[in-house]
């Protein structure tokens, strides 16, 4: 699995905050329907900028926790809703949520399933935690959709191969409706969301995702680290002579306890 430390976490900081991921962050807030006073669970919170977010629209009467078992993680998240008095950070998984029977009005979890053993616990607590008519929103990565140009076409399989062994669920959303529906969710949602680009932007889903691929592939013995390092730096002579093409599917999931 990847290691969301230190290194990573310095990374994610810097895509977090860009076009792409702001998008991709956007789909979750719209989805979520948040009103004054609600009280929200923001699972696998990372470092935090959706709570911020959250936060700001349920106001001073409303409440969100954002739970995260990464110290690496909780650390900038905590430095960021500082401000707001109505963020709890907290230490904890998705399996076992720090919240009462029925006390949230909503709860997501922004690309945090994929990386979940066991997802049918994670939706059961989500379950357990929402009030009746709660809103449960996820988002997830389509893994079987990234499609990205390599003149090296048999590199270009093993590095997304290698990517491959860092989800430990690659098909959330096509679970979704089974796996919310046996928790005792209705109102199934999953509508997908393509980033396609013809740059590498600094700040994009793309270039965060070639340095995480390059780092994890050779760091886990599925390449070497002269192999990733081609690879890394032929994209980036694509992107210089215009040659450049990346896409990737993300899914928005919704589901409301009955
Ligand atoms: C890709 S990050 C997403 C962070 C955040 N939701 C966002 O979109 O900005 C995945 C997060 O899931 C967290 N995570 C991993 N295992 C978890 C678990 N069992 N329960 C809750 N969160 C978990 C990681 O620590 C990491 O912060």
């Amino acid at each position: 699995m990847l290691k969301f430390d230190e290194a990573t976490s310095k990374r994610l900081e810097i895509a977090y905050q860009g076009g792409d991921v702001s998008r991709r962050r956007r789909l979750a807030f719209d989805a979520l329907h948040l009103s004054e006073g609600d009280v929200v669970a923001d699972i696998g919170c990372g470092n935090g900028l959706l709570t911020e977010e959250i936060a700001r629209a349920v106001g001073s009467s409303g409440r969100v926790v954002g739970i995260d078992p990464s110290a690496d993680m909780r650390s900038p998240a905590s430095v960021r809703c500082a401000a707001f008095p109505n963020v709890r950070i907290v230490d904890g998984s998705a399996d076992s949520l720090p919240l009462e029977d029925g006390e949230a009005d909503k709860a997501v979890a922004v690309q945090v399933l994929e990386y979940l053993s066991d997802i049918p616990a994670a939706i059961a607590e989500a379950h357990r935690v929402l009030r009746t008519g709660g809103r449960f929103v996820a988002v997830d990565t389509g893994c079987r959709t990234l499609d990205w140009f390599s003149e090296d076409a048999e590199r270009m399989r093993r590095v997304l191969e290698a990517w491959d062994h860092h989800y430990i669920e690659p098909r959330v959303a096509a679970l979704w409706p089974r796996l919310v529906r046996d928790a005792g969710f209705g109102a199934v949602e999953v509508e997908p969301c393509t980033f396609c680009d013809v740059t590498l932007r600094p700040d994009g889903i793309a270039c965060m995702l070639l340095h995480l691929m390059s780092r994890y592939a050779a760091e886990n013995g599925h390449m070497s680290t002269s192999e990733t390092k081609a690879w890394f730096d032929e994209q980036h002579d694509l992107a210089r002579q215009g040659r450049f093409f990346f896409s990737l599917t993300y899914y928005r999931m919704g589901a409301i306890k009955t």
